[in-house]
């Protein structure tokens, strides 16, 4: 690729990969590398600027993550943020030491210098009792820090303070090195973005030509390349990674890609068929529907544990899929619709403890068919994701589909599996989801479902005294699944959901709503 890159070192914050985000948001490609690349590597990137992320250690302790000192000698401007800072400072001769008060939170900031990295943050309306002066630059930034520069390196000067922070952000001008103390890209640093932005533009020159559109552009050639006259296979779930896969990958070669879309008897209703239809009538795409929800259901007779229910659907999924692709002439490669954050979790300074998740594990599948992976997505975060599914023409009821783990039903219909539980669970998932679509509340949740319970409980309908089963809902708020926040559906919504579920479907007398967070509980129920 030809265009302009920043790049991103590692040393473990959790807010390492919103920087490489809020760099993208400027149509400016940005890669995260572990913090201890390889010179050659990170020389070969050819980057236009670096970014040094923050990090939990302290420059002194122990295993202090450490990068080649060479970096600050490639010519290009570097950003220090927080560890970024402080290891900035250590390696170019200053002094950092505990800070007597460590900062974390919200902190006002207050810019000596706005000369280039705070260009064009207007003054801020006072905001402590008597202390601001009027027509001072101020501004509010999130700070996380324990550690502070006690003698800055040669060549930089002090560019702004806090309170307890003489030096919350320095510059040496000459080498283009920039350094802050707090953190510019989460949201509450209020010129977080623009900051990022002066630094992009201003100092490191890039220019916005990274968009969707020459990323489709890049990513078909080189999908064709690979490719040559050889066949692709996609397995579709019904996510909108492996629809987006395929879409792109179908808009590179057309036909020589075959989509596999196995039934494995825990979908939602009518999944297969939306999927299906979609892919088929608005691309034309090849689709290879294979029910084997038969199969499926008999492996998981009597099983009540969700581990092993998760083993037998991830293990059958294989054999299914497998069996299936070799029915394919010619096929080398299998595309999968892995994100950038799997990659990085994979790679990144957490080391490879967590490996890469794929939607389905088809390791082996790779192995004994001899298959190729093409992961046209890998480096992509889910929001550009969505983007690149717009770009592409796709539905927004496809790319903007809550996500729908691997096991499907399966962990939603609790303890045991059977045909008669799985259409009750069914049949009440629809009146959910249409109830929360019908409130305009589906973009508004990151999950929402129905559960059914091994329990029953008594109820009367009609004179009859009832004995039945008991429908859980579930619905979040979460930003990436990692945490959640049950959603405060309004009450009214709620009580149409209960309503129409004890109606309508036969075998429920009963609707709970969950008001668990994660943590401490999860969001699926097994
Ligand atoms: P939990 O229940 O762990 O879920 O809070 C977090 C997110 O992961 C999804 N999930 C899964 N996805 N295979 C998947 O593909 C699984 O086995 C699985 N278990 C949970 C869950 O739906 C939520 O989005």
């Amino acid at each position: 690729m030809l265009e302009d890159k920043i790049l991103v070192l590692d040393f473990g914050s959790q807010y390492t990969q919103l920087i490489a985000r809020r760099v993208r948001e400027n149509n400016v490609y940005s890669e995260i590398f572990p913090y201890n690349t390889p010179f050659e590597k990170i020389r070969n990137f050819d980057p236009k600027g670096i970014i040094l992320s923050g990090g939990p250690s302290s420059v002194y302790g122990k295993g202090a993550p450490i990068p080649d000192l060479k970096i600050f000698d490639l010519g290009v401007p570097i950003l220090g943020i927080c560890y970024g800072m402080q290891l900035m400072a250590h390696m170019l001769g200053g002094k950092v030491a505990k800070a007597a008060k460590r900062e974390y939170g919200r902190a006002e900031l207050i810019i000596d210098d706005n000369s280039d990295l705070f260009s064009g943050i207007p003054p801020h309306p006072p905001l402590t009792k008597g202390g601001s002066r009027g027509g001072e630059l101020r501004t509010i930034v999130w700070m996380s820090h324990g550690d502070r520069i006690e003698k800055y390196p040669a060549g930089f000067t002090p560019i702004a303070h806090t309170e307890n922070s003489p030096v919350a952000a320095m510059a040496n001008r000459k080498r283009q090195f920039y350094a802050l103390q707090f953190h510019p890209e989460v949201v509450h640093t209020e010129k977080g973005r623009e900051i990022i932005r002066n630094f992009v533009f201003r100092i490191c020159g890039s220019k916005p030509v990274w968009t969707m559109k020459s990323f489709i552009e890049t990513a078909k050639k080189e999908i064709r390349e690979k490719v040559g006259n050889r066949r692709v296979v996609c397995g579709i779930s019904g996510g909108v990674d492996s629809a987006v896969t395929a879409v792109l990958v179908h808009e590179a070669i057309g036909d020589a890609l075959t989509c596999i879309f196995v039934d494995n008897g825990v979908l939602r209703q009518d999944e297969a068929k939306k999927v299906e239809g979609m892919l088929k009538k608005s691309f034309h795409m090849k689709i290879k529907y294979v029910d084997a929800s038969g199969r499926f259901l008999k492996k998981l007779k009597g099983i009540k544990d969700p581990e092993r229910k998760r083993k037998i659907i991830g293990n059958e999924f294989i054999r299914v899929f497998e069996e299936e692709a070799m029915k394919i002439k010619n096929v080398n490669f299998l595309a999968q619709g892995t994100l950038y954050p799997d990659v990085i979790e994979s790679t990144s300074f957490k080391g490879p403890s967590a490996t890469i998740k794929s939607h389905h594990n088809v390791g082996g599948l790779l192995k004994k068919m001899k298959l190729k992976l093409i992961e046209p997505l890998r480096e992509l975060f889910k929001d550009e994701v969505r983007v690149l599914g717009h770009e592409l023409g796709m539905p927004d009821e496809v790319i903007n589909r809550h996500p729908f783990p691997g096991p499907g039903l399966a962990i939603r219909c609790i303890s045991d599996i059977t045909k008669t539980r799985l259409d009750i669970l069914r049949k009440a998932d629809v009146i959910v989801l249409e109830e929360i679509r019908a409130a305009g509340l589906y973009d508004k949740i990151w999950q929402v479902f129905a559960v059914l319970l091994p329990v029953k409980s008594v109820g009367v309908m009609g004179d009859e005294r009832t004995y039945d089963n008991v429908i859980a809902v579930r619905a979040v708020t979460s930003v990436d699944g990692m945490t959640a926040d049950w959603a405060q559906i309004p009450y009214d919504v709620l009580g149409k959901i209960s309503n129409r579920i004890i109606n309508e479907v036969r075998g429920v007398n009963r609707v709970v709503y969950d008001i668990s967070s994660k943590p401490p509980s999860t969001i699926e129920w097994e």
